[in-house]
């Protein structure tokens, strides 16, 4: 079993890619998607989303980084593939899922869903773009409208090769409520022959549990479950483990408020390399903002931060958390700023990039 690290586009950016790899438990991330529209894009713009390119494709902690793009014509998404490509990513996804009306307008993301031969169009050319030894894979949602066309859009990204598919259970028009069609997932599952991971509402190990007895699915991707609870993979391997009789010595269980927050250190710290520090305060909260509902201790930094902006307070704030939360803890503020500074080979080559 594998466990994805699902994209998501304006919160789970390589620096809380890195983070949350630190945990442990994941197997493969997919990043955030690259609008192509008419041009060839520069090499700056594919660093800038995935500087993990520059760690041979992997982030700190080597968990292996596909970079997804986003686009609808075959021939101009083919040549970006092939830069792409020559920049050693774990793979190329292709995103045939985005809801965002701007992106839908232009032809690109979930509108695709109702068009299964330009699909299959897109990802033949992309395919034939790239060296054998690059995995090519798709992301998919249901459908636009209604999910009539899921085997088709299925059976389309088979028949031009892909390597493997997602599938997010819910159409477009479903957005993000609850709940996800899992049995359309195995549906799909039995027109193609190709892998197939399943997506869409698993917050527990109780939800990955059930996700694979219902689309028959081994690998799952998981967005939203992995940004509360940053220790859901772990549960779900060590669960695995424990069903299938193996050794559970040298596993974790959980992943505790005391082990995540040097981790808030390293997100704070990789932030302040590339996001403008009236931005940085934001994302911070928008982060605590999914781990309160997980960690009752998140809730308590959250009010303590709410009306905080100033870099320089947030800055203090994680240096003293490890005193001001659990006085009990052997944990200082040294090592929140030990670890972080474990993430600086990388984050050079990222400062060259961006210069
Ligand atoms: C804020 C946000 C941004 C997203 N960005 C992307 C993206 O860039 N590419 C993509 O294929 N899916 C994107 N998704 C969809 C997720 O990858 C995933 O399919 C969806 O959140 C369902 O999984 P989950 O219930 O585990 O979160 C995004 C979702 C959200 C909420």
């Amino acid at each position: 079993m594998r466990i994805l690290l699902a994209p998501m586009e304006g919160l789970l950016d390589h620096s809380l890619r890195d983070t949350l790899t630190r945990v442990g438990g994941i197997d493969l991330c997919v990043s955030e998607f690259i609008r192509v529209t008419d041009a060839v894009l520069p090499k700056r713009a594919f660093y800038r989303v995935v500087p993990e390119l520059l760690n041979d494709g992997k982030t700190v902690a080597g968990v292996p980084v596909k970079a997804q793009l986003l686009g609808s014509n075959p021939e101009v998404l083919a040549e970006n593939a092939a830069r792409l490509a020559q920049l050693r990513p774990a793979g190329i996804d292709l995103n045939f899922g985005c809801p965002a009306k701007t992106v839908n307008r232009h032809r690109g993301g979930a509108v695709l869903l109702d068009e299964p031969e330009l699909i299959g169009q897109i990802v033949a050319a992309v395919r034939r773009a790239v060296p054998a030894n690059v995995p090519v894979s798709a992301k998919m949602r249901l459908g636009f409208n209604d999910d009539t066309r899921a085997e088709d859009c299925a059976q389309a990204i088979e028949s031009a090769g892909a390597d493997e598919l997602v599938v997010h259970a819910r159409t477009k028009a479903h957005g993000y409520r609850p709940p996800a069609y899992w049995e359309r997932i195995a549906d799909v599952r039995q027109c193609v022959k190709l892998p197939m991971v399943a997506n869409g509402e698993i917050w527990t190990v109780a939800d990955a549990v059930r996700c694979r007895e219902v689309t028959g699915c081994q690998d799952l991707m998981i967005g939203r479950g992995m940004i509360n609870n940053p220790g859901l993979a772990l549960e779900i391997k060590y669960h695995d483990a424990q069903a299938q009789g193996l050794s559970l010595a040298n596993l974790p269980q959980t992943f505790s408020w005391k082990q995540l927050w040097p981790l808030l250190g390293v997100f704070w710290h990789r932030m302040s390399l590339h996001v403008a520090s009236r931005h940085r305060a934001g994302r911070l909260k928008q982060w605590l903002n999914y781990l309160r509902r997980h960690y009752p201790e998140a809730q308590q930094a959250f009010d303590t931060l709410r009306w905080v902006h100033d870099p320089k307070v947030i800055q203090a704030w994680l240096q003293h958390l490890p005193e001001t939360q659990a006085s009990s803890s052997s944990m200082t503020s040294q090592s929140t700023i030990a670890i972080a500074s474990t993430c600086e080979p990388v984050d050079e080559l990222k400062t060259l990039v961006v210069l």
